[in-house]
């Protein structure tokens, strides 16, 4: 069995520059005989952000990988209409290339979570991990892989390559956001989705874009990004955790009168907390109530908030733009506990507002009293 087959599977939504990279390294390091990218299928339920079909997943994966070495775009896990599980495609590629030794690639980060997985047992039973060393949250990749072969026995090959830390959803997001998105993709498959307006923007994404500067729809991607983090961590509905940050700072630049309405007795910084809610809800269309509260409450608070509304109220704070004195405190607090982060936040604007001599505005005195957080500054 000295010949070498790679299977490379993933959601490829799209397929990023990183994706890319861990083929080349493959190629350069392992010089295998086979690499099989296989795009898999996305069951209906499965919640995933601006989704591109079937198709067209295949088709970026062929573009990205175009010209390399042994690779091929298969569409069996598509084809198969069924959640992908990577037990079973693993056994039917050992079926069919019976004289090769399979690798299966994947990130470090990934091998946290594989005894979750479906039958990890019959994956390392036909195929042995290939590895892109990619940083994690927690243990360095080291330490991941020492803890994997303890706990499954199981040889290990790692490619001495630090894979680039590039997310999919980030690169649909800055796409409908109007940013810029170098380096995320090869330019092949960026040229090939732009013209192809594979993800197009919706109207939420086009109002930000057209009524913000530049700077404030990066603090929005920052908040978009860490709500949703924080929302997949405590099993907040992510969809609407994105919706939420999306829309936080939609009015920012926007005054009342503008829309022919008025929020008398509110400070001029909270003031965009309600028009945000309010051109979410009728001019955008947005209809949750969980969705407008945390728009309308994400610069005061208030007593009694929703876990949506603390995590955009958190994120707004933490977003990776901040960069004021204090905030990686900030940051590691919330990441051990959210809860604890999130009061702390609390208490830090709390202060922040009240040391600068501005009017704090009744609402977040609520708050305050309500958190019982007076007695902790
Ligand atoms: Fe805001
Ligand atoms: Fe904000």
């Amino acid at each position: 069995m000295d010949k070498k087959l790679v299977f490379f599977g993933g959601t490829f939504d799209p397929p990023h520059a990183g994706h890319v990279e861990a083929a080349d390294a493959c190629i350069r390091e392992l010089s295998p005989d086979k690499i099989i990218v296989m795009p898999d299928f996305i069951p209906p339920h499965k919640k995933t952000f601006f989704a591109a079909s079937p198709e067209r997943r295949l088709e970026m994966c062929k573009i990205a990988f175009s010209g390399k070495k042994g690779v091929s775009v298969s569409d069996e896990e598509i084809k198969s209409g069924e959640k992908s599980y990577s037990y079973i495609t693993i056994k039917k590629l050992a079926e069919r290339y019976k004289d090769y030794k399979i690798y299966f690639l994947m990130g470090t980060d990934m091998l946290v979570s594989f005894g979750e997985w479906k039958n990890p047992e019959e994956i390392l039973r036909f195929s042995e991990p290939l590895l892109v060393v990619r940083g994690g949250e927690g243990q360095t990749a080291e330490e991941t892989i020492a803890e994997f072969k303890k706990k499954f026995s199981s040889p290990v090959t790692a490619l001495g390559f630090c894979g680039k830390d590039i997310s999919s959803t980030e690169y649909k997001f800055r796409l409908m956001l109007g940013l810029d998105t170098d380096g995320f993709l090869t330019e092949e498959t960026d040229a090939y989705i732009k013209r192809e307006e594979i993800y197009k923007a919706d109207e939420k994404f086009v109002y930000v874009r057209e009524n913000l500067k530049q700077t404030r729809v990066e603090h929005t991607l920052g908040v978009m990004l860490l709500a949703i983090k924080y929302a997949k961590r405590l099993g907040v509905d992510t969809e609407k955790a994105m919706t939420a940050a999306l829309l936080h700072d939609c009015a920012k630049y926007s005054r009342p009168e503008d829309f022919g309405t008025a929020f008398d007795g509110v400070p001029e910084p909270v003031a965009h907390q309600y028009l945000g809610a309010y051109v979410a809800e009728n001019i955008l269309g947005v209809k949750d109530e969980e969705i407008l509260n945390a728009i309308r409450y994400h610069t005061s608070g208030r007593p009694c908030m929703t876990l949506l509304e603390k995590i955009i109220y958190t994120a707004d704070v933490l977003e990776r733009g901040r960069n004021f004195d204090g905030v990686e405190y900030l940051r590691k607090t919330t990441d051990e506990d959210f809860e604890t982060g999130f009061l702390t936040v609390l208490s830090w604007c709390f202060a922040h507002v009240s040391k600068s001599k501005k009017q704090v505005y009744g609402l977040t005195e609520k708050a305050v009293e309500y958190y019982k957080i007076k007695e902790k500054i």
